[in-house]
């Protein structure tokens, strides 16, 4: 594992160093609700953590004139885990190229090598309510997008202006689809079972690649698992018109872009979904959401994508049984009625993200061991 191999001498495994990049707009807000949600649960389940916060993002530019500083760089590659909120924002909407707050994101991503995003996709009974689709539809629906992450159209060269126009292009190696194909045929054993690839091999060559290299690796090491491929167009259809269809959703960077912000409609807003991205040394956990300026500073932004993107990263350190404690509390402050201003029925029954964050905390806290009803033993 590279974790392993990259790093032998960790300090005590029971305190893991959390890289905290609250970036801009609404990164700030919603990242403390999630690491206030791992404080709940840290002592209960054996473990600390330290978070430093770093510059990310437009906040870095403005800082430091890039959008990843050195410094950052040196510090997610020296932690645990990397915590981010979000980037970028209209004041630096004009900005091109590597000021762009996003490119810092891409390089972030580069340099740990997380080529793996994961973006769990669950419509709970108490949400299906809020989805613009039929609840009978989208309740129950399960995904999981296995998004790869930094190759690609993001990544492809020659890029940039031409003499008459500009060009990005689409580059994909066989050894780069093998490596996301591996972890989405392995999450699909760990679930249901089923992998739906997503191309467009029937216009694009690199697609062809993708299609073929995932068909064989599935027939060599998979056959236990299901697979289909489906063009991308379709695949967006699909996810609206019935997404209890779909298990492990299985594409590339941009495609996988569009559909995972399409099925954040599915339980009714984009503020709800988690991410995980890994397959480096360090992982990387972000919410799917941008950093929605206009909710910027007025606590009112949704934290529970960043709290379950906290959850994901205790999975990966480990801290299953805390993770899971996270999880539980944010479904149980739903189920008691808590709602942010995306999801409720109007603005006066909506409650802030600080309080929503530690409704999730108290009931996170509530169920981990301590504070559990007597046992046996
Ligand atoms: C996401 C975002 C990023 C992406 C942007 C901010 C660069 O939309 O994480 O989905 O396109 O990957
Ligand atoms: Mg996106």
């Amino acid at each position: 594992m590279p974790n392993e191999a990259v790093k032998p001498s960790r300090r005590d495994a029971s305190t893991y160093e959390i890289a905290w990049l609250p970036g801009d707009g609404i990164g700030p807000e919603v990242t403390r609700e999630a690491l206030r949600a791992l404080d709940a649960v840290a002592s209960a389940h054996g473990f600390a953590f330290t978070a430093e916060e770093h510059l990310m993002g437009g906040a870095a530019l403005d800082e430091a004139g890039v959008p990843f500083p050195d410094d950052t760089r040196t510090a997610c590659q020296e932690s645990d885990a990397v915590l981010l909120g979000a980037v970028g924002g209209p004041k630096w909407n004009d900005n091109t190229g590597d000021q762009r707050p996003e490119s810092g994101l891409l390089a972030l991503r580069k340099a740990l090598g997380v080529y793996a995003n994961l973006r769990p996709v669950r419509v709970s009974n108490a949400l299906a309510s809020a989805s613009p689709l039929r609840p009978d539809r989208v309740s129950g629906a399960d995904l999981l997008f296995v998004r790869e992450l930094t190759g690609g159209i993001y990544f492809g060269t020659p890029e940039g202006r031409t003499d008459d126009g500009a060009r990005s292009t689409m580059v994909y190696s066989e050894a780069e689809v093998e490596r996301i194909a591996h972890i989405a045929f392995q999450r699909a054993q760990r679930r249901n079972g089923h992998v739906t690839s997503v191309d467009k091999a029937n216009v694009l060559e690199v697609s062809g690649l993708w299609r073929e290299v995932v068909t064989r690796l599935r027939e060599e090491h998979y056959p236990d698992v299901a697979l289909r491929s489906l063009y991308v167009d379709n695949a967006a259809m699909q996810v609206v018109r019935d997404p209890q269809q779909f298990d492990v959703v299985l594409t590339g960077n941009l495609f996988g872009d569009i559909l995972s912000d399409l099925a954040a409609a599915l339980p009714g807003s984009l503020g709800l979904l988690p991410s995980a991205s890994i397959g480096g040394a360090v992982g990387v956990f972000e919410p799917v959401h941008g950093s929605a300026p206009d909710l910027a500073g007025e606590d009112a932004a949704n934290p529970i994508g960043t709290i379950l993107s906290a959850a994901l990263l205790l999975d990966e350190l480990g801290e299953h049984e805390a993770a899971e404690a996270v999880r539980h509390g944010v479904d149980a402050t739903l189920d008691a009625g808590f709602r942010t201003r995306d999801l409720a029925a109007n603005d006066e029954e909506a409650v802030s993200t600080s309080t929503f964050g530690r409704e999730v905390a108290t009931r996170a806290a509530d169920h981990s061991p301590q504070n559990a009803s007597p046992s046996l033993s």
